[in-house]
């Protein structure tokens, strides 16, 4: 009783008696933390492994007296509603994709430029660094926080029409898109159209033929066997998908800094721990799907690469004229006066 004394003062000390941070009658009942984290891929998925991770070490570290609830395959909210959700305290840890949060947070529409990295370092020099931190100030005024970038690899191509080759390929086939102005440029700017749709929509989407195909990491189109629905798929590694991990700030603050202390230290063993992770089941599944009977893959040369990201040009213009935010605007100032003086070239 006197602990949960304790617990309550301090949160409606913290929170200015609001409800929505922690759940009083988990606190008092159990009187411990339970962190519902709810996401929408696989269990056997990069961000569904790293959930679990951290899930067990938490638990086992706060001898029992932190619980988190994994909720895997959008079984409780599909990411149309996880930030809502969040916001108002029915969970406590999502980790959507970065394109998912573009609608909160525009600036975090660069991460879906295509062809803007070359490779996961590239990725971690943006998210560790300024830039990331920006984006977390940005979630921070609308009430979140970022806690993490995990990783899921870079997107490749599927459709049921034909292959996809060259970028005239795209001419006229529709694809489903996450929630980014980004990723819908991208596609108008090769001559295809595009639709906005939740991944729990997505398998249905393809097989009834609502649009022609869909961009996304191999672990996703190996997971939610996407691959029986679609006939071809080109390995182009034209976009990188990678999720925020992201709590509700005033959760997270109220929490006591022992505990919080030993939640982010397992998160920044996680995170190091998934992102390596990311990789293997990046190769490892990719294997995996070249073994599918019918399904066509085709793989980008480097230089077909570069045509690619000569055809999605229109995109980063877009951007550009877009952005507000200095920092960011700063960084893809440099990435276009690249661009423009190797297409000068
Ligand atoms: C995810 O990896 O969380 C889902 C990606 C998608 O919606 O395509």
């Amino acid at each position: 009783m006197k602990s949960m004394t304790v617990w309550l003062s301090l949160i409606v000390l913290l929170l200015g008696c609001s409800p929505r941070a922690i759940d009083y009658d988990q606190v008092g009942a159990h009187d411990k933390l339970i962190i519902r984290f709810s996401h929408v891929t696989g269990e056997e998925t990069p961000k569904g492994l790293a959930a679990k991770r951290f899930k067990e070490i938490v638990e086992t570290r706060s001898d029992g007296k932190i619980e988190v609830q994994v909720f895997p395959n959008s079984t409780l909210f599909s990411d149309k509603e996880e930030l809502k959700a969040l916001k108002r305290g029915e969970i406590q840890l999502i980790a959507p994709a970065t394109s998912k949060v573009s609608p909160l947070v525009p600036e975090a529409l660069l991460f879906d430029l295509p062809y803007l990295f070359h490779n996961q370092d590239d990725v971690w020099k943006i998210a560790d660094g300024p830039i990331g931190e920006e984006l977390n100030q940005l979630l921070e005024k609308q009430g979140y926080k970022m806690l993490a970038v995990w990783d899921n690899g870079f997107k490749q191509l599927t459709n049921n029409r034909h292959p996809i080759e060259r970028p005239e390929d795209f001419k006229d086939l529709s694809f489903r898109i996450m929630p980014s102005k980004v990723l819908a440029k991208q596609f108008e700017s090769v001559g295809s159209t595009s639709m906005v749709l939740a991944f729990d929509e997505l398998y249905t989407a393809l097989e009834q033929g609502h649009v022609d195909g869909e961009e996304n990491t191999v672990s996703n189109i190996y997971s939610k066997k996407l691959y029986l629905t679609q006939k071809y798929m080109t390995k182009s590694d034209h976009g990188y998908l990678g999720y925020f991990v992201l709590t509700q700030k005033e959760f997270w603050e109220a929490i006591p800094p022992e505990q919080r202390e030993l939640l982010e230290q397992a998160l920044v063993e996680v995170t190091e721990w998934e992102r390596n992770l990311a990789l293997d089941i990046d190769i490892k599944e990719y294997e995996a799907l070249k073994a599918i009977q019918g399904l066509e893959i085709y793989e980008l040369s480097e230089e077909e690469k570069q045509q690619w990201r000569e055809a999605f040009y229109l995109t980063y213009e877009w951007f550009a004229s877009q952005t507000q935010d200095e920092i960011i605007k700063g960084f893809i100032t440099e990435i276009f006066e690249e661009g423009t003086s190797s297409k000068d070239k």
